[in-house]
């Protein structure tokens, strides 16, 4: 099968999907990418205590970020769906003696999102939704 033509959408299917991680780590360490995620965090607004998701989290550099942010009474899942990266994440996050705020999950956006968000910790689970019926 030929390569996907954008290889972000297809980094498993890549002949040296290793490289993406490689790259990725590099990439979150360049000066010009610290400064553009210390904007974005802080337009985020992120708290400590905060429960976060990323999507498209690739080897968690964003996500590490998050982790310290959200500090040890928080939690953070990446959603990612290449498995080489997921493997390199959680890696990184142990030898970083982040995994106990920060886990990674195997999905995509839209349709696999749903099966790859943890279910809530406590508390029941909410009620379905039904379908909206004409007013009155
Ligand atoms: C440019 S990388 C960004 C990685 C990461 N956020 C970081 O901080 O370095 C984009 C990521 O989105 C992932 N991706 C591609 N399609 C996706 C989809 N449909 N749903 C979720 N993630 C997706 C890719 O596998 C890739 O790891």
């Amino acid at each position: 099968m030929p390569a996907h033509a954008d290889p972000y959408l297809a980094i498993d299917r890549q002949p040296d999907p290793e490289q993406y991680a490689a790259f990725l780590e590099a990439r979150g360490r360049t000066p010009g990418q610290l400064r553009l995620r210390r904007r974005f965090l802080r337009f985020c607004r992120i708290r400590p205590g905060g429960d976060v998701l990323e999507v498209g989290a690739g080897t968690g550099v964003l996500a590490r970020d998050l982790a310290r942010l959200v500090g040890r009474r928080g939690h953070v899942t990446g959603v990612e769906p290449s498995r080489v990266l997921v493997t390199a994440a959680r890696r990184i996050a142990r030898e970083q003696g982040l995994d106990g705020r920060v886990e990674f999950r195997v999905g995509g956006a839209l349709h696999r999102i749903r099966a790859a968000i943890p279910a809530p910790s406590t508390g029941s689970a909410p009620p379905s939704p039904r379908p909206r019926r004409g007013r009155g």
